[in-house]
């Protein structure tokens, strides 16, 4: 199983404000549920309400300490390393890939863990209280697109 996550960010790595993403940008998230889509997702119990439901067509696992936390069509787990053992239920173990999509919390936690970064990097100057933490080790581009709006790139650990 490989370990990836998928951000957007901006150039101060800012990715959210108040339990909000910074923008909305159709493109981007297309391109995130084309990512996602089939795959295990784990994510922060923040990111989870402010998203408000499961995605569809996704194992959707939230993390929380709250051992009472429970809702139609998520997995709670409470130790980060119970995502591992949910995805591979679920997945192919040749082909799993666990997507891990936030927030600043949850992306610090799987750090060591990720082998794959699906950045999208947009352009932004205003507030922000939630950052993307520094990627750990060396990596490579693997694949770079311009958009629009934001730059997308597929990043591999070296
Ligand atoms: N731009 C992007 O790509 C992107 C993507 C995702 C999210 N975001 C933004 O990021 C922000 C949220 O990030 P955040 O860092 O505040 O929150 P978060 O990472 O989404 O969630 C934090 C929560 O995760 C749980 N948690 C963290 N560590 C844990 C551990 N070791 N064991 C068990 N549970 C643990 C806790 O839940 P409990 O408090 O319930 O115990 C904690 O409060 C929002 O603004 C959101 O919009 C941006």
């Amino acid at each position: 199983m490989i370990v990836s996550m998928i951000v957007a960010m901006g150039p101060k790595r800012e990715i959210g404000n108040n339990n909000k993403l910074l923008w909305h940008i159709s493109e981007d998230l297309k391109n995130f549920k084309k990512i996602t889509s089939g795959r295990a997702i784990v994510m922060g119990r923040k990111t989870f309400e402010s998203i408000g439901k499961p995605l569809p067509d996704r194992v959707n696992i939230v993390l929380t300490r709250d051992e009472s936390f429970s809702l139609p069509g998520v997995f709670t787990i409470n130790d980060p390393m119970m995502a591992f053992e949910v995805a591979l239920d679920y997945e192919d173990e040749e082909d799993s890939e666990l997507m891990v999509i936030g927030g600043e919390e949850v992306f610090k936690l799987y750090m060591p863990f990720v082998q794959k970064i699906y950045l999208s990097e947009v352009e932004y100057s205003g507030p922000a209280d939630a950052f993307f933490p520094e990627l750990l080790g060396e990596w490579k581009t693997l694949e770079s697109t311009q958009f629009e709006s934001f730059k997308f790139r597929v990043l591999e650990r070296v």
